[in-house]
């Protein structure tokens, strides 16, 4: 008898974490609590992907469209990733995984971006794994921030229109040196994209699970992984 071969495993997974507030919700307790119990479904899906083999996990932390949130739980979770990076620093390094983050930074406070700049830069050399934080993100900024990038090159005379194909789109995003998410997921049963990575999704499988995501921990990544597992990717082609 033939050994069955692994089933493959995403090479880059994107997940839209969600359902915080609705956890603390049912629990009659604050927004804020559901977003601390988030923070540890943060952790253990790191480690999870990590001894997954999986290289790159893109986490949607923060969405431009979040900035409309009462006052006090934006400063609650900009609180809560100080706090995080400040848990999992060592983590990064004994790990060797390097954090990268995308978005518009520069609306987040300074000492948050500080933060994130140093350890960025602390571990800008690792290679076994990437942390990506997706923080005052939107898919159309981050396509207008590219569109502007462009258009300052053309009308510099370094790039003619024409010449403008996927690859220049592509070249112009934040993180533009990371594959395309190879499967997205969505927690807490919402059917909807919310402007995450609208690039970079167009042919990424989807797996939305009605767990809340302070509840999603890595038996779940498991099965989001198997169902990727048995998914047939045809690119618009037959198979
Ligand atoms: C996701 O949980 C966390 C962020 C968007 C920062 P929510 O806070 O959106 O939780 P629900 O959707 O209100 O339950
Ligand atoms: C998407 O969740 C953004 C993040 C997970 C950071 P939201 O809860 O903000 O999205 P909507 O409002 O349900 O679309
Ligand atoms: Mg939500």
């Amino acid at each position: 008898m033939s050994a069955t071969p692994p089933a493959p495993v995403p090479r880059h997974i994107a997940i839209i974490m969600d359902g915080n507030g609705r956890w603390a919700q049912q629990r009659g307790w604050p927004r804020i609590k559901g977003h601390e119990a988030g923070a540890e479904s943060v952790q253990a899906v790191v480690r999870a992907c990590r001894d997954a083999g999986v290289e790159y996990l893109t986490l949607y932390a923060f969405s431009v469209e979040n900035w409309r949130r009462p006052r006090e739980e934006i400063s609650g979770l900009m609180r809560l990733l100080e706090h995080f990076l400040d848990r999992n620093e060592d983590e990064l390094h004994e790990n060797e995984i390097r954090l990268r983050v995308i978005g518009r930074l520069a609306d987040l406070p300074k000492l948050i971006q500080r933060r994130l700049a140093k350890t960025s830069a602390a571990t800008a050399d690792y290679h076994r794994g990437n942390l990506i934080l997706a923080l005052s993100y939107g898919g159309r900024a981050e396509l207008v921030d590219a569109m502007r990038g462009i258009a300052g090159k053309v009308a510099a005379g370094e790039l003619k229109p024409d010449a403008i194909d996927e690859a220049t789109v592509a070249a112009h995003l934040y993180a533009p040196d990371v594959p395309d998410p190879d499967l997205m997921v969505r927690t807490s049963g919402e059917l909807r994209l919310s402007n995450f990575l609208l690039w970079q999704l167009s042919y990424a499988e989807w797996y939305v699970t009605d767990v809340l995501w302070p509840d999603f921990r890595e038996a779940d990544l498991h099965a989001a992984i198997d169902a990727y597992g048995r998914r047939k990717r045809r690119y618009g082609a037959v198979s």
